[in-house]
């Protein structure tokens, strides 16, 4: 498996695995948009040629960054490659001098609490009817 920076002819592999992995939908006009700002923020994992994972970070200050996705192909996971993916994400906000990353979970995706907790990230608050299904989120932060 090999990290690299997304580009702009990825967006569709990436978008749909954002759809499928992710329950929500997306404009994905706004990737671009959010890629054009921080391209370093956004990481695609390849294996054979294809893209089976991606992360996707934005800066919210000079000091804060948000990671606003985070997905692995369902055949891919539990190989390590989210993690791999996150910590190239930590790597990249270190270099920019980041001292916070924060981001949202649904408060039901108990793999990806269970995931960011193992990245060392804590829960530090809950976001009623965050996502649009109705659904809470819980707000999770780690320092650098
Ligand atoms: C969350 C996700 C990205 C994890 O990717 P992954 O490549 O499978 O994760 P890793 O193999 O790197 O696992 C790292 C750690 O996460 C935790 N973890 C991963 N899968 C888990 C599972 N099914 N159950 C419990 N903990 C799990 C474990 O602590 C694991 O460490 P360990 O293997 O030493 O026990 C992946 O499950 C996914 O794409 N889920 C759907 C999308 C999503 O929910 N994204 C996050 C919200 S933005």
């Amino acid at each position: 498996m090999q990290l690299r920076r997304f580009g702009p002819r990825d967006l569709s592999r990436v978008y749909d695995l954002a759809c499928s992995s992710l329950s929500e939908n997306y404009n994905p006009a706004l990737f671009l948009d959010l890629y054009n700002y921080w391209p370093e923020g956004f990481i695609v994992a390849e294996e054979d040629g294809r893209i089976i994972g991606f992360i996707f970070g934005i800066m919210m200050s000079k000091t804060e960054a948000r990671i606003l996705m985070l997905a692995v192909d369902p055949r891919h996971r539990g190989k390590g490659y989210g993690g791999v993916l996150y910590r190239e994400m930590q790597r990249q906000c270190a270099i920019k001098g980041m001292r916070m990353i924060g981001l949202e979970v649904r408060v039901s995706n108990q793999v990806a609490l269970h995931f960011y907790e193992k990245m060392g990230f804590q829960i530090v608050g809950r976001i009623s009817k965050y996502y649009s299904n109705g659904e809470d989120a819980f707000r999770m932060q780690l320092f650098l």
